[in-house]
């Protein structure tokens, strides 16, 4: 039996996309091995979101070259963003590349796989297709708590720094029945958790069903205890879906809303389409519908043409809406978007560094201030495993917080109660009551 050994970089979304692609090639009569030295196939799944993404893959390609050398017929494939992203550079490489396949194609690797297998020739397939959405392929996963579920694909946001547009093509959304089935399948699994998947899940869509019904639909499931989502957009965050999760127990009570910039002009720039003030607004009524909502967030500093004074206002939205955790970026050009084309990357290194720093402190400062207003609390908390101490267990909140407790044998996938008495920026700890 041929085996496969796949690495996966970027989002969620790619992780989702791994185990299609593990599917598709089991069908196939493909094994999986976590030890590139025994693999036939390497594949990595590829992102493209920011440079520093770009680096690690060629460096990966670069280290696993001396396998190659040592084993001429090993077939070494990059999928993803990336491939769609470089196309047909990555096979000219020197680091030899036999398959680039875009997010799209994934349905033809058997067929790549035997045309470089038997001629040796290089191959690759990006099409973005504006249909496909794998929904003949149900991921077989491990059994595990959290399963990932993309029930949309693309992005037609065209935020003005971002190149997922272009490496995933135009958004569609899967049919509800069948994402309702596969949720039926994970439950089945032992799975207790799902995080449904997609750009911008504000805009699901599939006739007359919108995202919050499909939440609805899949919070009927049996055995699933916990959903959550990401990403919504800030521009056209559903009513429907907050008085949703205020009111199904199911649903988790928390939002991951990336802000990205929080000074108007800037965001204008950015084709984000909502403002300072729009943003705040929507903050506030969010934490008035859903009481004890997590926020978490996305950030990026040095956008072309920031100015201190305006980056100074992203500061200030942090301030005022207080995030419970947030990642936080320089702005990295990439290749195909609108930006660059039309904006100069004009915000020097060390001021994106400075600004970042400041950034990240900031957003310390107000995790570990959200997190102390959770000293006394008592936190239902799904069990994940081991704690890094061996005698502490670990899970996760409905906030998505991780939670640490006293090793009482807890079993993976069982739900606990436990009283906090300690926090730090990214911790709670307990007792299990
Ligand atoms: N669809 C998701 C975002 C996917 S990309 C959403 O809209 O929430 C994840 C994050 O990467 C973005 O939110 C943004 O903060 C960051 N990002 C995207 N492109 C970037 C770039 N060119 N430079 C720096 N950060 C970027
Ligand atoms: Fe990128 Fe904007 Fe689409 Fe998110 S919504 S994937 S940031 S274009
Ligand atoms: Fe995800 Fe990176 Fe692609 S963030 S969508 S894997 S560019």
């Amino acid at each position: 039996m041929k085996k496969v050994f796949i690495e996966t970089y970027g989002c969620q979304m790619n992780e989702y996309d791994t185990e299609i692609v593990k599917t598709i090639l089991q069908k196939q009569g493909y094994g999986f091995t976590d030890v590139p030295d025994d693999a036939q196939v390497i594949f990595l799944n590829t992102c493209s979101v920011r440079e520093n993404a770009h680096k690690k893959v060629h460096n990966r390609l670069a280290a696993l070259k001396h396998l190659k050398r040592k084993n001429n017929d090993l077939v070494m494939g990059v999928l993803g963003c990336m491939a769609q992203n470089l196309r047909k550079e990555l096979l000219d490489e020197k680091v030899g590349v036999d398959i680039v396949a875009g997010p799209d194609a994934y349905k033809k690797l058997p067929e790549m796989l035997a045309k470089v297998e038997g001629t040796g020739e290089k191959d690759f397939y990006l099409t973005l297709s504006e249909f496909e959405t794998y929904s003949d392929v149900f991921p077989t996963r491990e059994g595990g708590v959290n399963a990932w579920l993309a029930v949309m694909r693309g992005c037609d946001n065209f935020c003005t720094f971002c190149v997922v547009p272009y490496t995933r093509g135009r958004e569609r959304s899967r049919d509800p029945l069948n994402i309702v089935e596969e949720v039926k399948k994970l439950a089945d699994k032992g799975f207790k958790q799902i995080t449904l998947l997609g750009q911008n899940v504000n805009s699901y869509q599939y006739e007359k069903y919108d995202f919050a019904d499909l939440i609805e639909m899949s919070a009927k499931v049996d055995g699933i205890e916990r959903i959550r989502f990401t990403s919504p957009h800030p521009k056209d965050f559903p009513e429907k879906l907050l008085y949703l999760m205020a009111e199904n127990e199911k649903v988790c009570k928390q939002i991951h809303l990336p802000l990205q910039a929080g000074n108007s002009r800037v965001l204008d720039m950015m084709n984000r389409t909502y403002t300072k003030e729009e943003f705040l607004k929507l903050a506030g009524h969010i934490r008035t519908i859903v009481l004890d909502i997590a926020l978490s967030t996305d950030i990026i500093v040095g956008f072309p043409t920031e100015t201190e004074e305006e980056f100074q206002d992203t500061l200030d939205v942090m301030k005022q809406v207080k995030f419970d955790s947030a990642f936080t970026f320089k702005y990295s050009e990439r290749k195909q978007t609108i930006a660059s084309r039309k904006f100069l990357d004009d915000v020097p290194e060390e001021e994106k560094a400075s600004r970042i720093t400041r950034t990240i402190e900031l957003q310390r400062k107000h995790s570990l201030e959200q997190n102390q207003k959770h000293l006394g609390e008592t936190f239902r908390v799904l069990v994940e495993g081991k704690s890094k101490k061996h005698d502490q267990q670990m899970g996760r909140n409905d906030g998505n917080k991780v939670v640490v407790f006293p090793n009482i044998g807890a079993e993976v996938g069982s739900f606990v109660d436990v009283k906090i008495n300690t926090v730090s920026t990214n911790t709670l700890i307990g007792n299990t009551e």
